[in-house]
């Protein structure tokens, strides 16, 4: 058994997926699934640092970086505590931390995630690679998305196009062609404006099942004006946040036009669906065989059926058809890239984050404590 770690929370702060899986070169089998919230403290000044970035001081920074690292060893420990795998036979755990911020075509481009691995390593005495992003970004690469190797290491089906569209926060797709090429990018908006607007005037965390979206119309002049957003029209690579996607830049398209909460959802719910629908057209995927749907919007009904409308030709299904749930995925994806990592094997795709090569990304905190 190579057996392997994935710890991951994305940018909708939803909080920790944490996996256990066995890899072997052709197989990722999941051995045990947990997921651990935020503590409530925690997730509001992980927003209010997102939200309002000038403002955050370097103490702030500092203290979260560790607080994140205690949630993300304390998932660590709660994952391993449901399984019946002994600590000792996990290689090392692949830990994604917390974006704060995403920066990758700046002046001084970066990527930054915290959640500090040596508090991991510490807390479980196992191997720990972390800071997958930022030699990509180095190499002058997006340094996302990441998760397409993984897609196609797992999904790619020989002789026919696929496509796999992860929509956590933000969303990307990859697409699988039938001759092996893989290429993919961020698409946009997943669930984040949905969860935003959804937090702020209805005090949910989510619209859950789609209910609210499927009670409401969908406001045409509000969709025509978000899909002038230049960002969808850019060339690949190319890759997106909050720090573009979020409520004041929702705010000052919607202007003084008042919607119910059903109508904003069902609006922005059929943004995501259009984009995303957008982008394989844009990516040049011509007759899909198959969509895969992972991420947590693939628990919105409401949305995959906004999405199965504008592709009436393809078939969408859950990547849980494939021997994944749509939730494990991304957990999944960063416990093989601490497994490329050992290897010493690259985890970026060049033709997918605009790197300028092929790299083993990440950095190995040793979990061992040196005998003195
Ligand atoms: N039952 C559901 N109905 C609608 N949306 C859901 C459901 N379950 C999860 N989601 C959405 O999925 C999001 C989490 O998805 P996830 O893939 O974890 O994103 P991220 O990678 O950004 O953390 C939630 O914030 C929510 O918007
Ligand atoms: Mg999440």
């Amino acid at each position: 058994m190579s057996c392997y770690a994935g710890l991951m929370s994305g940018t909708s702060l939803d909080g920790i997926d944490a996996v256990l899986v066995d890899i072997t070169t052709d197989r990722c089998q999941l051995l045990a699934a947990t997921h651990d919230d935020y503590p409530q403290a925690l997730l509001a000044r992980l927003r209010q640092a997102i939200e309002a970035p000038t403002q955050v001081g370097l103490d702030e920074l500092g203290e979260l970086d560790t607080l994140v690292g205690e949630a993300f060893a304390a998932a660590a420990l709660t994952l391993l505590r449901s399984s019946a795998v002994p600590a000792a036979q996990v290689r090392a755990i692949g830990s994604h931390g917390q974006t704060l911020r995403h920066q990758p075509r700046g002046a001084a481009p970066f990527s930054l995630q915290i959640g500090d691995a040596n508090i991991i390593a510490e807390r479980t005495g196992i191997d720990v690679v972390a800071d997958f992003r930022r030699r990509d970004v180095a190499a002058g690469g997006e340094g996302a998305p990441l998760v397409p190797a993984f897609h196609a290491a797992l999904f790619a089906s020989p002789g026919q196009t696929r496509v796999v569209a992860n929509i956590g926060g933000i969303a990307n797709i990859t697409l699988l062609q039938a001759d092996g090429a893989v290429t993919g990018f961020d698409t946009g908006p997943g669930n984040c404006l949905m969860d935003g607007w959804t937090q702020r005037h209805c005090q949910l965390d989510f619209d859950r099942d789609g209910a609210l979206a499927a009670a409401g119309q969908v406001y045409e002049p509000l969709l025509a004006r978000l899909l002038t957003e230049p960002y969808l029209a850019l060339p690949a690579p190319k890759s997106t946040g909050r720090e573009l996607f979020n409520l004041p830049w929702l705010q000052e398209r919607l202007g003084d036009v008042q919607l119910s909460p059903q109508d904003m959802l069902a609006t922005l719910c059929q943004y995501t669906a259009e984009t995303l629908a957008g982008a394989i057209a844009q990516a040049g995927a011509g007759t899909v065989a198959e969509l895969l749907i992972c991420g947590g919007g693939a628990l919105n009904p409401q949305l995959l059926q906004r999405l199965s409308r504008l592709l009436p030709a393809t078939p969408v299904c859950s990547t849980a058809q494939y021997g994944i749930a749509p939730l494990h995925v991304e957990a999944a994806a960063f416990a093989w890239m601490a497994h490329q990592h050992v290897q010493g094997l690259p985890a970026n795709l060049p033709a997918v984050t605009g790197a300028r090569g092929l790299r083993c990304l990440g950095a190995l905190y040793p979990g061992a404590v040196t005998a003195t």
